[in-house]
């Protein structure tokens, strides 16, 4: 396994919808592994594969307090089971260093998917375990949850962002 390179704003890739995935084979299940691996090295509770700059349907997420409980959801489909709604702020590895919102998300949601062999795997998720698989899904439609911010504050969080970023870099520099 490796942990694999994670891009950030505003790498187009992230602006790209993803394809459906309709070969299971070891590649696949070799490419969902590094995900995993990555999540985990990152401390994320999830992951979409555009990412890691692949433009396939593939999610994993681990919304558990041990983290170890990985779930890879291939070609996932959201259905809300109620109008209920909440509003929380989120982060983002391709959005480093930042939190921001309130971002509205489905409290319960169904979750249709397949598994990394392609069977159909089907379940109900409420609340973080929603909200994550809600902001993970909507990567592989080309959306980061800033998108949800209105343009000011969103043009102040990426000036931010980046202020941070660099003197991070700075930082990184005088321990060398
Ligand atoms: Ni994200």
């Amino acid at each position: 396994m490796s942990v694999l390179k994670i891009i950030t704003i505003p790498h187009p890739t992230l602006k790209k919808i993803a394809k459906l995935v309709t070969k299971f084979n070891a590649e696949l299940e070799q490419f969902v592994n590094d995900m995993i691996e990555t999540m985990y090295a990152e401390d994320g509770v999830g992951l979409a594969a555009n990412q890691v700059n692949i433009l396939k349907r593939i999610v994993v997420v681990d919304c558990s307090d041990e983290r170890n409980e990985p779930l890879a959801l291939i070609n996932p489909v959201i259905t809300p089971l109620s109008d209920e709604i909440e509003d929380l702020e989120e982060g983002c590895l391709s959005i480093p260093e930042m939190r921001a919102g309130p971002i509205s998300r489905y409290t319960h949601i169904r979750v249709d998917a397949q598994n990394i062999n392609g069977e159909p795997i089907s379940f109900e998720a409420e609340f973080f375990l929603a909200r994550c698989i809600q902001h993970e899904v909507d990567h592989l439609e080309g959306k980061v949850y800033i998108d949800y911010l209105s343009p000011l504050k969103r043009e102040r969080l990426i000036v931010k962002m980046k202020k941070l970023q660099k003197e991070k870099e700075m930082e990184e520099q005088d321990e060398l």
